[in-house]
């Protein structure tokens, strides 16, 4: 077990990315390569039932215009999550069926992304409409109880601890209150995009991805390849965020076009496109209603969540468990209800379900200690869990109240008066306080690890993870080189490449525990093979490198699971590992600043704590945070994808329109960890960190409003109009 004494090394990329020196996905450069865009449907449900390509094909420069009529041998995969490997079930150009505003009708090849996409404006396409649902709240939309639906009910059932009715009905004091959140959309600063090229009968894919394991499967699957045909290649990937942990919309078709003109082709979806191209934050309102008994002890929540999905597949939700593990609250009902509206399939956005859980329930506990008249930081701190409150098994390790009571000293809240409205600067301006907290899964992946070792003193860790920008890189050289007693800037990291093993997707913030030990443990493996002075042993017998390779598993994860990570198929497991259950844990504390007539809300400071077990990388899981932090602000201040529900799909389809925070936004932003090693969940004792920077923060920010206005503000964005 690492003693959680990690250095704050610099990222082993850092110099690399400040001279720009990294190959994204679309900088890859062939001769020859031609340039694609897709022309895209103007209405949102119906059939095509003319399509006119003529003056797109007399652009010059011009090669081909495809369409769903040239597609005929290739077959659709299917969605990520129904045994596919793509963002949703519906693979667009290979039928007449349109299913959403923005859906692909036409694929223009061109020598110039400026023919190409002047060409795409030319294609004009006839339609017989149908009528459709764009809202969770609109006429049409179709809602199934996810415990009801045919999605495997052991994952997707409805979470349920002890009787939370009974508990509500006993209940002294009770909260019952609705949360609403609009879509939303990632806007990785690098797009979505593909190039491919063959060489003979092998296509190589260059994509920014956080599941090259799912394309090069799915491309197989689509043109009825050899798996062994496809390599993908995402050595960095400009943000994820979950957008990129599928194969895409244009994935197989990129690759269909290189080979149907026989050159290589790259497409990026511009960003106007990806709002309708790509997933994103479905729509969800959650009704929460907390019951506390006659002591002041919360006894029950009743959750209910509806949440948008497509007409065509069932994105299931999970926003019941974190909900239910936040504090020791001992009954519990979740109860989610998909709601399928005709849009593409959404799909995980960081923190998908534990973001808004934690809004919603974080909001709630806050109303709950204002009614019962108690300190916001005292109540959370009282309603700490020493078992998981859902499967009465023991928790790995829970730090949230060291990261109540060390927050709450960093931030100063023992200067915050408790009234509301209570604290002014001489201006007028109003000052709020406000803490929210939350919890994110501690999910881990199967995966296999290559280390190489050589004379020189260097050394290589092929693994599957994805870069990100997260720095797993950097957390890879740190506990590799800490293992094998060299410097990390002398262990480089091939991954994200389908050459280097299986590339099990990267999200759900299981990259860090899955990746680093399972490197860990191939250094211990080299460390048993050649002594505790591994590069003298190289020396000395004359060998120039040592090859280690070891296979990794979550604890207790079934082979069957296990073994989807050799078909591309997502194998996490967690947080339920048989003998216990395990968390991460966030603590925000945020002030607002309310400037009295425009009543515009800025955010100076915010300090978080994390329980996050061991921190592996200090350096790039600070900045982890602040880029939550940041985002958290944004969610709870700025961004939603708008909707016009007379034209369907999204209107705000850039980021001139669609808001999100600039740097004069945002303030101060304290971070510090536990960093408690986990001593159950792997030989590092990693837990995962990702996610759960980002729970928390919106309650936080509401509660702060609150504090400063005493009025609860329950729709995101809360903007300066609501204010008023
Ligand atoms: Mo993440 S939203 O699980 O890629």
């Amino acid at each position: 077990m690492s003693d959680g004494n990690f250095a704050a090394t610099p990222r082993v990329d850092a110099h690399d990315k400040v001279t720009g020196a990294p190959i994204y996905g679309a900088d890859r450069r062939f001769n020859g390569m031609l340039h694609a865009i897709f022309a895209v449907s103007t209405i949102v449900r119906g059939r095509l039932t003319e399509i006119d390509i003529k003056a797109a094909l007399a652009v010059p420069g011009v090669r081909r215009v495809l369409t769903h009529r040239d597609t005929g041998k290739l077959k659709p995969d299917g969605f990520l999550l129904s045994g596919g490997h793509s963002s949703q079930g519906i693979q667009p150009l290979l039928d007449d069926v349109i299913c959403h505003r923005g859906q692909p009708i036409a694929m223009i090849l061109a020598e110039t992304l400026e023919a190409a996409t002047f060409a795409a404006t030319l294609v004009t396409a006839r339609y017989k409409q149908e009528p459709f649902a764009s809202t969770i709240h609109s006429d049409g939309a179709t809602v199934i109880a996810q415990a009801a639906s045919p999605l495997p009910q052991q994952l997707f059932g409805d979470t349920i601890a002890g009787d939370a009715r009974a508990a509500l009905q006993r209940a002294r004091t009770v909260v019952d209150a609705t949360f609403t959140s609009p879509p939303q959309h990632q806007n990785p600063i690098e797009l979505v995009a593909t190039v491919a090229e063959w060489s003979g009968d092998m296509v190589t894919i260059h994509e920014g991805s956080q599941n090259t394991g799912a394309i090069k499967f799915g491309v197989a699957r689509v043109l009825g390849l050899d798996p062994e045909q496809v390599i993908v290649v995402s050595p960095h990937a400009g943000g994820g965020f979950g957008q990129k942990n599928s194969m895409q919309m244009q994935t197989a078709l990129v690759a269909w076009a290189a080979r149907e003109v026989g050159a290589p082709v790259k497409m990026v979806v511009p960003r106007t496109q990806l709002f309708h191209d790509a997933s994103f934050r479905p729509q969800s309102l959650h009704r929460i209603r907390l019951g506390a008994d006659a002591t002041g002890r919360m006894s029950g929540v009743l959750y209910d969540v509806d949440a948008q999905s497509s007409r065509h597949d069932l994105f299931p939700m999970d926003y019941a468990n974190a909900a239910a593990r936040l504090y020791g609250i001992a009954n519990f009902r979740g109860y989610q209800r998909i709601v399928q509206t005709d849009v593409q399939t959404p799909g995980y956005m960081r923190a998908p379900f534990e973001h808004l859980a934690s809004f919603a329930l974080d909001s709630a506990v806050d109303e709950m200690a204002e009614k019962l008249g108690q300190d916001p930081v005292a109540f959370r701190k009282r309603h700490d869990a020493d078992t998981d409150p859902v499967t009465g098994l023991p928790l790995s390790s829970r730090h949230l109240s060291a990261c109540l009571a060390r927050g709450a000293d960093r931030f100063g809240w023992s200067r915050r008066t408790p009234r509301p409205g209570s604290m002014k600067l001489p201006d007028g301006t109003l000052i709020g306080m406000g803490v929210g907290c939350g919890c994110y899964k501690a999910a881990t992946a199967p995966a296999v690890a290559t280390l190489t070792l050589r004379r020189n003193g260097t050394a290589e860790i092929a693994v599957g993870v994805h870069e990100m920008g997260q720095g797993v890189r950097t957390a890879l050289s740190n506990a590799v080189g800490e293992r094998l007693g060299i410097e990390p800037a002398r262990v480089t990291a091939l991954i994200g490449d389908t050459r280097g093993g299986p590339q099990h997707t990267t999200a759900g913030s299981w990259g860090t525990a899955t990746a680093i030990p399972a490197a860990v443990e191939a250094a211990d493996r080299l460390m048993a093979e050649l002594g505790n002075d591994p590069v003298a042993t190289l020396a000395e017998r004359g060998i120039d490198e040592h090859v280690t390779r070891i296979e990794s598993r979550p604890p207790n994860q079934p082979d069957e699971m296990a073994s989807r990570l050799h078909i591309g198929q997502p194998a996490p497991w967690g947080p339920i590992y048989g003998e216990y259950v395990s968390y991460s844990y966030a603590a925000h504390f945020v002030e607002v600043r309310i400037e009295p007539s425009t009543r515009r809300i800025r955010v100076p400071r915010v300090v978080s704590l994390m329980d996050c077990g061991t921190v592996v990388s200090p350096r790039t899981a600070e900045s982890q945070v602040r880029g939550g932090v940041v985002w958290g602000i944004s969610a709870a201040l700025r961004e939603a994808s708008e909707v016009d529900p007379r034209y369907g799909g999204f209107l705000n389809t850039d980021i001139a329109e669609y808001l999100v925070p600039v740097n004069a936004d945002i303030g101060t932003c304290d971070v510090d960890f536990i960093n408690s090693p986990d001593p159950r969940l792997n030989n590092t004792g990693v837990k995962g960190l990702g996610e759960v920077v980002m729970t928390g923060v919106v309650a936080a920010v509401s509660n702060a409003v609150w504090h400063a206005t005493g009025s609860r503000h329950r729709d995101l964005p809360i903007r300066l109009e609501h204010l008023l």
